[in-house]
């Protein structure tokens, strides 16, 4: 049976590099309390006009120069992403049409911060079952769609404009620091390809989903739970906004992760100290902080980029295997083990030799 090998990354980082202090300009929040409690430090907003699939293209145009792989090899594209660029049709179809890739299958998957770990398994599926042999992964997102900033605030968080925000804009804007902080768009990408013999490629998943808490993080309006499914009175009341039970998210995350961790290292008799490099989901610096700690794994086997980048929800573990293949942190054969949790609820981990 073929293995799934990751031949080839890139990524995408748009060009506004905003900083914690600057946050503070348009609401109350200090460059202390954000680095303190996520260890975020900046992240990057994409200017009016570019959208996801604009991101995920740059990131899969390059992934597919680093694999060396033509165009018309590809035979399957899934995107992940929450923030697609229209409801319907997703991103997949968009980006495969600017790329230029012949008309093959394209999955639209949405899992949001696990995204990149489904997409993952679904392409090892694939390729398992011999429907594919060239994959191409792309995790994308533009959050800057969630804030809740006035095209007034855009400019003075730029530092663009003299006019601060009104009480009234403050005040909306704070109602929210908890979450939008956190967040920074970007995309990345990677191609999967079948491999005959060999150690190297996809090992194992564990893939989970909750449902019942699902409303501790989600996006209450634009849905078609509602008739229409969007309309003034769901922004004025703020619904198009996620809301986030932060701390609930935080509990469940880390015991999740670990869980995941633990039942596929078990499964496949593998020790933590085996790893030779551990990607988590970059949601929360003190989340991976915890789960490294209870791991046991020194710093030099896990790599975060929540300080430079925010939470790029489908985006952060293949930026971070980017990241770590451009450095030479990725030797052939190493073990590397993934793990992610997002809203849904959904979590999970997965296992590959490089
Ligand atoms: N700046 C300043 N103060 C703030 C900010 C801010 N940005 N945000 C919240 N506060 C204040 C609150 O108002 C509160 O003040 P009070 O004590 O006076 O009421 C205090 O700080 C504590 O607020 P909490 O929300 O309880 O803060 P917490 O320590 O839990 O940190 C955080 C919040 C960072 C969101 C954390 O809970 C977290 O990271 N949770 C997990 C997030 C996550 O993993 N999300 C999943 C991925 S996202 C996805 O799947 C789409």
């Amino acid at each position: 049976m073929a293995r799934s090998v990751i031949v080839g990354s890139g990524a995408a980082i748009p060009p506004n590099r905003i900083t914690n202090t600057m946050l503070a300009r348009i609401m109350d929040t200090s460059d202390e309390w954000i680095r303190e409690r996520s260890g975020v430090e900046t992240r990057y907003f994409v200017d009016p006009g570019t959208a996801t699939s604009d991101l995920g293209v740059a990131a899969a145009a390059q992934a597919l120069e680093a694999a060396r792989v033509a165009r018309e090899e590809v035979d399957l594209v899934i995107s992940a992403t929450m923030t697609p660029d229209h409801y319907f049709p997703g991103n997949g179809g968009i980006m495969q049409a600017k790329l230029g890739l012949p008309p093959v299958p394209s999955y639209d998957i949405r899992q949001q911060c696990v995204g990149f770990l489904y997409g993952m398994h679904l392409a090892d599926a694939h390729i398992r079952a011999g429907f594919a042999r060239t994959v191409l992964l792309v995790g994308a997102e533009v959050h800057t769609g969630f804030m809740p900033y006035s095209p007034a605030n855009w400019e003075y968080l730029y530092g663009r404009s003299d006019v601060p925000p009104t009480p009234e804009e403050w005040a909306w804007n704070t109602r929210f620091r908890h979450l939008i902080v956190l967040f920074g768009d970007g995309a990345a990408a990677v191609v999967v390809k079948a491999a005959e013999g060999g150690e190297r490629g996809v090992i194992d998943a564990v893939l989970h989903t909750d449902g019942a808490d699902y409303q501790k993080l989600y996006v209450p309006g634009t849905g078609f739970k509602h008739r229409p499914y969007t309309d003034p009175e769901q922004f004025r009341r703020g619904d198009h906004i996620p809301v986030m039970d932060g701390r609930y998210v935080f509990k469940v995350a880390t015991t999740k992760m670990l869980e995941a961790a633990q039942e596929v290292l078990e499964r496949n008799r593998v020790r933590p100290g085996d790893l030779a490099l551990v990607l988590m989901h970059q949601a929360n610096l003190r989340i991976n902080e915890y789960c490294q700690k209870a791991l046991g794994l020194p710093d030099e086997k896990v790599h975060n980029n929540i300080q430079k980048y925010g939470n790029t929800t489908a985006a952060t573990i293949p930026l971070l295997w980017d990241e770590c293949v451009r450095a030479g942190r990725v030797r052939p054969g190493d073990l590397v083990l993934m793990l992610a949790f997002g809203a849904g609820m959904g979590w999970g981990a997965l296992l590959l030799r490089a």
